[in-house]
């Protein structure tokens, strides 16, 4: 009932030429893998570059942020309807947002409502840094992330989001969660926190993703698992072997 999604987040990395000329090196192999949503997200000023080179693919296109104001005096921001006619999803409070850019749970609130209000489908990010692991305060952390993000969105509207389960700790730095472990928080945490929200039936429609550390050899591991439907894919998704990875997905 949830088709699997993997999305790759490729950060601040490839410029619009280099961009174009990966995607048509794995665009064949991508489209030729069924059962399965997969889409890139760039840097802003690449996204056009993008859009045009997986035209005619299964390959959806996304954006790695979003203000979430119409238009006005916010330099440097781009509005949800500067991204509609390229774009398919929005990465929103990636945890590299809130650390670096001071991105808030009322700031990602406000941005997830914008996106869904022009069609935009979010991909919310949550996830506890090692200190929160440690402390053993990763499900109440996550929980409330969750909430925060979702105050005020209807249950109708929550299969058209997406909430992307990324532990700090194990971003970019080859230490993955377990399966096992990543499962369970996002079963209680954020499936469990979304049918308390709102009934059960609207949180089994959620997809929910693991992020951090997927790699083509970890990825049947996580899919495998129950509440797992898919991957936010950080460094692997840079290398042609991103197809690889994705095959294994299914
Ligand atoms: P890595 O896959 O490089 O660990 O990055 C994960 C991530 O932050 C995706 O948004």
């Amino acid at each position: 009932m949830r088709t699997p999604f993997i999305a790759g987040n490729w950060k601040m990395n490839k410029t619009a030429a280099e961009s174009a000329a990966f995607v048509a090196e794995v665009k064949a192999g991508l489209d030729a893998i069924t059962g399965v949503d997969v889409a890139f997200c760039a840097p802003a000023i690449n996204i056009p570059a993008v859009a045009e080179a997986v035209a005619g693919s299964k390959i959806g296109v996304g954006a790695q942020n979003m203000y979430f104001a119409e238009s006005g005096a916010f330099t440097g921001e781009c509005a949800p309807n500067m991204l509609t006619p390229y774009c398919q999803y929005v990465i929103l409070g990636h945890s590299e947002r809130r650390a670096y850019f001071g991105e808030t749970d009322e700031g990602v609130n406000k941005k997830a409502k914008a996106a869904l209000a022009h069609g935009l489908t979010p991909i919310i990010c949550v996830g506890e840094t090692l200190e929160q692991n440690e402390a053993g305060e990763t499900n109440a952390f996550v929980s409330g992330q969750v909430k925060a993000a979702l105050d005020g969105i209807p249950a109708a509207q929550i299969a058209d989001l997406v909430i992307a389960y990324e532990p700090i700790w194990a971003i970019g730095t080859g230490k993955s969660a377990t399966a096992e472990d990543a499962d369970q928080i996002i079963g209680t945490a954020v499936r469990d926190t979304v049918a308390a929200l709102y009934d059960a039936d609207t949180a089994a429609k959620l997809r929910i993703q693991y992020g951090g550390s997927v790699k083509p050899h970890n990825i049947a591991a996580y899919m495998a698992m129950d509440n797992i439907d898919g991957a936010l894919v950080g460094g692997a998704s840079l290398q042609p072997s991103f197809i690889e990875l994705v095959q294994n997905a299914i």
